[in-house]
């Protein structure tokens, strides 16, 4: 079932009434079954029976827009003690047909101690913008898909034999405004972690907000990064080869595994180009070579230009990543929902 709630994600209205948003597929138009829930209280809806434009990418699809003017200080005075455990996180679900989809909005711990009358810790969620850069249309889950790629990080390095405790330096490359990190670091407190990306607004963002989490920092467009070799245990880069041409990809992952400590490993990800409606001069090149860079697709506002959509198959990994580390395993939207695990080890 589809269903979305529209940005922005964050509260910034402190009197007003908070203005929900948003439209869900339904059954039956004329009883539609669709309720929104702030953390676990339910605020009514107002469904307008004016269905959004949708025929363009999900033809025949029936849904309803609705929206809420919804007291938020009344509702979370409400909710029950387990949805106000600290760090805060305020989260908005909508449920239709028994489909549910969770989004996360931004507060401050000022908002969160008037409206509870004493010091509550809000969970850091960056300002919409940054969302949008890093994780396009998936805004609005931030901490939720991060829990769900680092229990996917911990199955696939479990898989190969390979538990998250055993890494005592981690590297989350291209960690953007942290959403990954974070999460690393509540499952190792311990482990010395770092975080570095190009874009200098999520660095900032991640170093005010998410305090001690991991040592972040910008890097440079190109290599090598500001780290020594032999450092690193464990290097994760989520949806970053995902975006690089051809000669930025090479000399990233060589400079990665010169980071790397010898038989340690780079945990990637990679389009699987079957996934994805590319354009068809993009498609043939994919399915020739086995790598295609679609220079032409659309510019992320804030990120360098090079930054566009790269796509990999599965025998271009096995060959040409496989010149530089071993291939321990290439997998299939087994990685940050819908992309594909590479899992690469620097010989001993
Ligand atoms: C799709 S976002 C993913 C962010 C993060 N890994 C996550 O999963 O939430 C891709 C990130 O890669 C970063 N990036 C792109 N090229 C990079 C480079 N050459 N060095 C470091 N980071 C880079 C971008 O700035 C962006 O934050």
């Amino acid at each position: 079932m589809l269903i979305t709630l529209d940005p922005p994600f964050a509260v910034e209205d402190d009197d007003a009434p908070f203005h929900f948003r948003g439209w869900a597929q339904v059954t039956d138009p004329a009883a539609p079954d669709t309720r929104l829930h702030v953390n676990g209280v339910e605020a009514p809806i107002v469904v307008t029976h004016r269905p959004p434009r949708l025929a363009e990418f999900h033809p025949g699809v029936e849904a309803l827009r609705f929206h809420a003017d919804a007291d938020l200080p009344a509702l979370l005075r409400a909710a029950p003690a387990e949805r106000v455990r600290e760090p805060f996180l305020l989260e908005a679900t909508v449920t239709t047909e028994g489909r549910a989809r969770t989004f996360e909005y931004a507060v401050t711990d000022a908002w969160l101690a008037r409206v509870f009358g004493r010091p509550v810790r809000a969970r850091p969620v960056p300002p919409p913008h940054l969302q949008v850069r890093v994780a396009g249309a998936a805004a609005g889950q931030f901490h939720a898909s991060g829990v769900r790629v680092a229990d996917q990080i911990e199955a696939l390095l479990a898989g190969a034999g390979l538990p998250l405790a055993r890494f005592g330096s981690i590297l989350d490359f291209g960690c953007g405004p942290g959403r990954l990190t974070a999460i690393l670091h509540e499952r190792r407190p311990d482990a010395a972690l770092h975080g570095s990306d190009i874009d200098p607004e999520t660095i900032a963002w991640a170093q005010a907000s998410l305090g001690g989490v991991a040592d972040f920092r910008v890097n440079p467009p190109g290599p090598p990064l500001p780290f020594p070799d032999a450092s690193m245990d464990l290097i994760c880069a989520i949806s970053v080869f995902t975006h690089l041409p051809e000669d930025l990809q090479f000399a990233w992952l060589a400079d990665l595994k010169r980071v790397l400590r010898p038989g340690c490993v780079l945990l990637t990800t990679k389009l699987n180009a079957a996934a994805y409606d590319l354009p068809p001069q993009v498609k043939a090149e994919a399915a020739e070579a086995g790598f295609a860079f679609w220079g032409e697709a659309a510019a992320t506002d804030g990120l360098p230009g090079f930054y566009r959509l790269a796509y990999h198959g599965d025998d271009y990994v096995r060959r040409e990543w496989g010149r530089l580390f071993e291939v321990l395993h290439v997998g299939a939207h087994d990685l940050n929902d819908t992309q594909d695990a590479v899992l690469l080890r620097k010989p001993s």
